[in-house]
């Protein structure tokens, strides 16, 4: 699959089967990830790798009361948290999403779905043992789709170009 099928191709999933995904295909995911554009080539992203166990089983927890997340979380095969050095502020933070941008459109490539994650807060901090620092960017529940939504619609690029200023 091309870059621009992928990028028309990726929809957020939020359910997926039971299937295993393949260790190699979990580290080329990885490995896109860390090819993102960072500022001052800082690559300020840290990964945390959850499968089955307690840490999975207190994130399903924290979103016990948004059915799609729990879902999401629940049925991942597995899940990458994007955390990154805060030292840089807003430049750290964009560089980790260009990296989570290019783990979905590699997903999106293999086969995958996933949706990106927002958790913020002490508690998770704790859960993860995040170090002083380090932020969360996002956490993304990664699994072969058991869903097929549509694929949420875009204003036209006319509604938001403009040209010369705003
Ligand atoms: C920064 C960011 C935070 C997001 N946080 C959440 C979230 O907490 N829960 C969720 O279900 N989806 C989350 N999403 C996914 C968006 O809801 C989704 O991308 C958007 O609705 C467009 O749908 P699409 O990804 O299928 O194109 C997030 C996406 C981004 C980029």
């Amino acid at each position: 699959m091309d870059v621009i099928e992928a990028i028309e191709k990726r929809i957020s999933i939020r359910k997926f089967t039971d299937a295993a995904v393949p260790l190699n295909i979990i580290d080329r995911i990885l490995s896109a990830g860390i090819q993102a554009p960072n500022a001052f080539n800082s690559e300020p992203w840290e990964f945390i790798l959850v499968k089955e166990g307690p840490v999975k089983d207190e994130l399903i927890s924290m979103r016990r009361k948004i059915p799609p997340q729990k879902t999401a979380l629940e049925t991942a095969a597995f899940v990458i948290v994007v955390c990154y050095n805060n030292e840089m502020g807003n430049e750290a933070l964009s560089s980790a999403y260009a990296c989570v941008e290019n783990m979905l459109l590699a997903a999106t490539s293999f086969g995958l779905g996933a949706v990106p994650l927002t958790f913020h807060g002490k508690k998770i901090r704790e859960l993860l043992e995040l170090p002083e620092g380090f932020e969360i960017a996002s956490v993304i529940p990664f699994g072969y789709p058991a869903e097929s939504p549509e694929k949420p619609l875009r204003k036209p690029v006319t509604e938001k170009l403009h040209i010369g200023k705003f």
